[in-house]
């Protein structure tokens, strides 16, 4: 039997980047996963994927900015697959915008998806939890901690979900609910290719990694399924900062 065998983790933003990476990770240890994503041509192909080489896994289509598609989602989610115990909360953009660039219409969306999405996953899933003594890893940013890496409208995005899961982690531990963040700085991805678009770019960049090396997806996915596990079980309420060492 496999680590995660009979239980089922809910992805957000999967259906390709670090969320793809981590449904597949649960998928290898045996969960069954669900794609959440508003990508459908994407998110049904990792779901295909996923279901051909380790696990069964669904697609749904939703905006995590729609509180009424997650609820839905929700319900598709209880009816296939009879419960959650793993909820990763991972869906979001970015854009590398200074101050005076940004409009309120791009701030109030980044805003949406991220951080207010955050809130509308943990909310429709909330049920599930507590009955469960599942595990939320919301992925976050090391912006939310440097203030580097996109703009204003997401660095605070991000700060706001490490708001929301410290308020989580006081509420839900006594529940048995485990709840943490991983903070990921630099990965290999299509939000990083945007941000760093050239290959001088993403050499300057390497630079400033002791590590020497950009990130991968698998290296959060990792972190992810280890903080799903019962080895990390006393670790609650926490930011792990994924960065190859750059910030400190
Ligand atoms: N890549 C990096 O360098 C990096 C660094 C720090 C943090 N992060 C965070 O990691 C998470 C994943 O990023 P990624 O690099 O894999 O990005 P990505 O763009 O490769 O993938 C993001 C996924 O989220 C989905 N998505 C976006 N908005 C959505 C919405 N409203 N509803 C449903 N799905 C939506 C997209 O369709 C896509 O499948 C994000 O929260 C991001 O902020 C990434």
């Amino acid at each position: 039997m496999k680590k995660f065998t009979g239980k089922v983790a809910v992805v957000t933003g999967s259906a390709k980047g670090i969320g793809k990476a981590i449904a597949e990770k649960f998928a290898i240890l045996g969960a069954k996963t669900v794609i959440l994503d508003f990508d459908e041509v994407a998110g049904t192909k990792t779901a295909q994927e996923i279901t051909k080489r380790y696990e069964e896994s669904i697609f749904i289509q939703v905006d995590v900015s729609n509180s009424d598609e997650l609820m839905s989602a929700r319900k598709k989610v209880l009816a296939s697959f009879g419960g959650i115990d793993f909820l990763i909360v991972n869906a979001g953009i970015s854009y590398r915008h200074e101050l005076n660039e940004i409009s309120v219409e791009e701030w109030k969306q980044v805003i949406d998806i991220n951080l207010n999405g955050s809130f509308y996953t943990v909310k429709a899933f909330y049920e599930e939890f507590t009955r469960n003594q599942g595990k939320i890893i919301f992925i976050t940013s090391g912006s939310a901690i440097t203030g580097t890496g996109g703009g204003a409208h997401y660095a605070s995005s991000k700060a706001g979900q490490h708001g929301l899961m410290r308020t989580i982690s006081k509420e839900l531990g006594p529940k048995g609910v485990n709840v943490n963040a991983v903070a990921p700085r630099v990965i290999q991805t299509d939000i990083l290719d945007q941000l760093y678009p050239t290959t001088e770019s993403q050499r300057e960049l390497v630079k400033k990694i002791p590590i020497g090396r950009i990130g991968q997806a698998e290296d959060i996915a990792n972190i992810t399924v280890f903080l799903a596990g019962p080895e990390s079980s006393y670790i609650h309420g926490q930011i792990i900062l994924a960065d190859g060492g750059r910030t400190y």
